[in-house]
């Protein structure tokens, strides 16, 4: 298949692209095997989209890796998502340093098993100082309940009179969720042909760019990527302005 990188307007690379991985489920029961194995060959799109993402120029990558609403998914496909969890972080450690790739985690971290959240806590450490590519795991993560956390410490700041309610802004309520200091994404993509937000980032997503794809999670790669990025290029983004008024300040 043609590389189509070449597509690609490197003046227009989108700063932080997030990603719904959807489909491992499905894409495993086509071929007769069971969820678990839709699963580890999804780690292959994982490796795939953070080695295409620092050769496109994205700092932020964020993937959606397991919502708080898939606890009620059977126990043994969440022990088996969480074993995969840590072996890929354990085996992955080395080349995401070589690469430069700084780990950041969004959502409860203490809600997950304590293997899992202590070699994540390790990563994160390990990798603080690395500046090629931020890849941000979200993980027992939902909007709602970051959403919900921000409210209560806004909440809190302004009960104990650190905080007025005029001083609440955009930027103060950014500062409050997990991605604090974390550009908004510019390109929301999400695999397997569901056309949902599913909980995530909703904050954050509000002027981001919608991608679907019918391709299912461990079938994306390299061009799967490029190719969303380009259709992001060709898109026009008005943020509620005309098109003459953008034509105007070009
Ligand atoms: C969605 O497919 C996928 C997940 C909920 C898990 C994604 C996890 C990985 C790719 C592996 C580990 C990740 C990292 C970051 C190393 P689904 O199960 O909802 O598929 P379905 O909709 O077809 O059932």
């Amino acid at each position: 298949m043609t590389d189509l990188i070449a597509n690609i307007i490197p003046e227009k690379i989108p700063q932080h692209i997030a990603i719904i991985m959807d489909g491992n489920g499905r894409w495993a029961n086509e071929r007769g095997e069971n969820r678990l194995f839709g699963h580890s060959e999804g780690v292959e799109s994982v490796r795939s989209s953070i080695k295409t993402a620092k050769e496109l120029g994205i700092k932020f990558l964020t993937l959606y890796a397991f919502s708080t609403e898939n606890w009620s998914r059977p126990q043994d496909e969440i022990d088996g998502l969480m074993d995969l969890l840590v072996a890929s972080i354990m085996k992955e450690a080395p080349e995401l340093m070589e690469n430069g790739v700084r780990i950041l985690m969004i959502g409860d971290i203490e809600g997950l098993p304590e293997n899992c959240a202590k070699s994540l806590k390790n990563l994160i450490i390990e990798t603080q100082d690395n500046t090629s590519l931020t890849l941000i795991l979200a993980l027992n993560y939902s909007a709602k309940w970051e959403l919900k956390m921000a409210i209560k410490s806004i909440a809190h700041a302004v009960n104990n009179g650190t905080l007025t309610t005029n001083e609440i802004t955009d930027d103060l309520v950014s500062k409050h969720l997990s991605t604090k200091g974390i550009p908004d994404p510019e390109l929301l993509i999400r695999t397997s042909g569901e056309r949902r937000i599913s909980n995530f980032l909703l904050w954050q997503i509000a002027y981001a760019e919608l991608y679907f794809t019918d391709t299912h999670w461990p079938d994306f790669r390299r061009n799967d990527l490029i190719s969303a990025v380009i259709e992001y290029q060709n898109r026009e983004r008005r943020f509620g302005k005309l098109s003459i008024q953008l034509e105007a300040k070009k």
